[in-house]
Formats: C-alpha cells, structure tokens, sequence
C-alpha cells in the first residue's frame, strides 16, 4: 500500500448534484480508513493555483450528505495548463501556471489528488498526472456523457426535476389544449431530454442527435387533435436542432474552456410551430439551472458515496491518472487517457462519445409507445 499521509481534494467545472456527497466519501475513507488528511481546495483548480484551502473533517463533512452544490465551491474557468486572464488592455490571454498548483500541493505536503468534476476539470487532471502527480477523477455530469460510465452522478437528481416539471406542464397543457414545450440541459447529449420524457410521460422528444422537422412536429399536434388528445407536451434538449438549422446559443463565456452555452429552442420551437397550428397556443418552459440544484437523490447520494470511497482506495492502491466508474455494472477504474475526447478537448475518447444512440433501445422503446421525435 502506498504511503499517503495527506491527499488534497477539489470540485471543478459546474456544480452538480452529489458533489458534497462525493467529497464526503473521500473524506470519511481518508479518516476513517486510513488515516489521513484531507485538504480541500476551494473553486476547482482556482484555488489550487491560488491556494485558497481548509482541512476537511468528519465535523465539517457531517449533514452534507444530501446538500445541492459543493461546500468547496464551484469554477468552470481555471484550466491551469491554459490560464485565461485580463491583460492591461483588458484583452484575454493565455498562460500555463500547472507548476504553481504543483508547489503549492509540495507546500502543503499533499501527497495525492481527488479531482471530482467534468470532461474539462478530468482534461487538467490527467495533465496532472502527466506531471507526475498522483491524481484519481470522479466524472461529474448531470449529462450523462461520460464515456465509460453506465450513470454519471448527478444525472438522477436532475431526472427527477424533470419528471416532476413536465408532470406540472402536462396538467397545464390539458387544462389549456395547449401544446407545453419543457426545454431541458444536456448540451449536445441528449439523455436527460430523453429519459426526462419518457419518465414525464411526453408526447414528442427532441434530441440533438435526432435533428427534427417542424413540420413533421405540427402533423403530430394536429394527428392529436384530431383524435380527441389536444394537450401536447413536448420535451427539448437545448442541443437540439431542426433538419435544416442549427442549435440555438444563448451566451458565450469567453474565458471558459467550452465557450458556448445552449439554450433558447424551446421559445424558438414555440413561435415556429404556432403559425402551423391554426391558433393553438403553444408555451415554452426552460427550466434551466433547476436540474442541478436542490438535494441531492437516494441514488445520487448512494452513487456518489461509492464514487468518493472508492477514488481514495484508487489513490491507496498506488493508481493514478485514471477515474474511477461503475461500468457494466463492475466498480473500476480506467485511464483517464481513454477517457477524455469530447467537448472541450476536441480528441477522440476510446470509448467513443456516451451519447443516445437514434436506432438504440431507449428511442426504439419511446417509438414503439408513440412517442415522436420529429423525424
Ligand atoms: O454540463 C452541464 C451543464 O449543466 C449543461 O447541461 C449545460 O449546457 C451547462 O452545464 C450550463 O452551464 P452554465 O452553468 O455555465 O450555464
């Protein structure tokens, strides 16, 4: 067993549910287990460069088993290796400062590193481990595209916002003989979208790997119609798009690693469907930030425990550079190296992208109880 007296530990990228449980995990198997101590970094890779820390202890980590967002905080802009900050012309630029987090883990006498947080936050933490630091990563996403991974902690909480939302929407959607759009995230994956609706119970789901057709959309409102059924609710990825367009951004944040940000169909599908609809009113919902907020599910909180403990056995094993998952059902590890490759890396992953598959058992399930997606 590796000799490892204190190991550091950070919370990177967005937040997303089951982080505080997560870090809970690693501390209570540091302490209890081994023996050692846990130091947290606060805001991801922001403070490790900046070395802004606090002991984690079993007091401090008590109740935060269910907690929404990351007692450490939370930043999605600290890419070590390609530090954007304001030149005096207020220009950004670029600068690798990976050297003053590794002094600063020296300084602190940390000898190993538990990265919990996304493709980005898991990109800077191989390069880490290319460095010579030990590190283990526990992907993050309420997306749910992680390769590798069967669930992505964070995923389920979200699912249930969802349900719940389009349950809400739909009695409007009745009560109205309206058509209720839901926008949901996912970026350009479109699992929560899919499994959202499917456990909503929605009419139509729009996923940014199936492009749709309006047109075809408005023939399923009116087929409804027709048949007595003049409620429609319909569930959007915000990565979705139309056959002959493209996604809709909402904001591009510059000095983030992936620069864009989605969001915007759902009100953009609602006035292309009301001129096909003769006078329905169709309403658009995005329910936003929502999906990564509030306690943190039984699930979740199980997942993550797992997770935590497990990247601390990883680290104590003597593996590094590598994440740890449950795979085909099987805890492991894998290197990160095979791992990464989508978003903002711009590699190819070995394990291909964790996106839906169009003719794979999920959509084939939603087609064959009628549900539409456009095409
Ligand atoms: O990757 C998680 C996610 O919630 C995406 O689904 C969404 O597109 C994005 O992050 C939103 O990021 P931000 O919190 O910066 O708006």
């Amino acid at each position: 067993m590796l000799e490892i007296k204190k190991i550091g530990v950070l919370t990177g990228g967005g937040d997303c549910s089951g982080l505080n449980a997560v870090v809970r995990a690693v501390v209570l198997t540091a302490i209890n287990k081994y023996g050692c101590k846990v130091i947290g970094f606060k805001k991801g890779y922001a403070g490790l460069y900046s070395n802004d820390s606090m002991e984690l202890t079993v007091e401090n980590c008590k109740d935060i088993l269910d907690w929404g967002g990351t007692i450490l905080k939370n930043s999605n802009k600290d890419n070590l290796f390609n530090y954007a900050y304001r030149d005096e012309n207020g220009k950004i630029q670029h600068k690798d400062v990976s050297d003053v987090a590794v002094q600063n883990l020296k300084d602190h006498g940390i000898d190993a590193l538990v990265v919990i947080g996304g493709d980005g936050t898991l990109t800077s933490a191989r390069d880490f481990a290319r460095k010579g630091v030990k590190v283990i990563g526990v992907p993050k996403t309420i997306d749910n595209d992680v390769s590798f991974a069967d669930i992505t902690f964070g995923f389920t909480t979200a699912l249930g916002v969802i349900c719940e939302s389009v349950d809400r929407v739909r009695t409007t959607a009745f009560s109205h003989d309206r058509v209720q759009i839901l926008e949901v995230m996912g970026r350009n994956c479109g699992w929560l979208a899919l499994e959202g609706g499917l456990s909503g119970g929605a009419d139509v789901i729009l996923l940014p790997e199936i492009p749709f057709d309006v047109q075809k959309v408005a023939e399923v409102i009116k087929e409804r119609d027709a048949k007595g059924f003049k409620d429609t609710v319909i569930v959007v990825s915000e990565g979705a798009k139309p056959k002959d367009g493209d996604v809709v951004v909402k904001k591009i944040v510059e000095d983030s690693a992936d620069t864009i940000r989605l969001g915007g169909i759902g009100d953009q599908l609602a006035s292309m469907l009301e001129p096909l609809l003769g006078g329905k009113e169709v309403r658009a919902t995005n329910i936003g930030h929502t999906q990564r907020g509030g306690h943190t599910c039984q699930y979740d909180r199980s997942l993550c425990t797992k997770l935590g403990s497990m990247a601390v056995d990883a680290l104590f094993n003597g593996e590094s550079g590598k994440m740890v998952t449950i795979y085909n059902a099987k805890p492991q590890t894998v290197s990160l190296e095979d791992v990464l490759g989508r978003g903002a890396t711009g590699e190819t992953s070995k394990g291909g992208s964790n996106n839906v598959d169009p003719n794979g058992f999920v959509v084939q399930i939603a087609r064959n109880i009628g549900i539409s997606f456009g095409d």
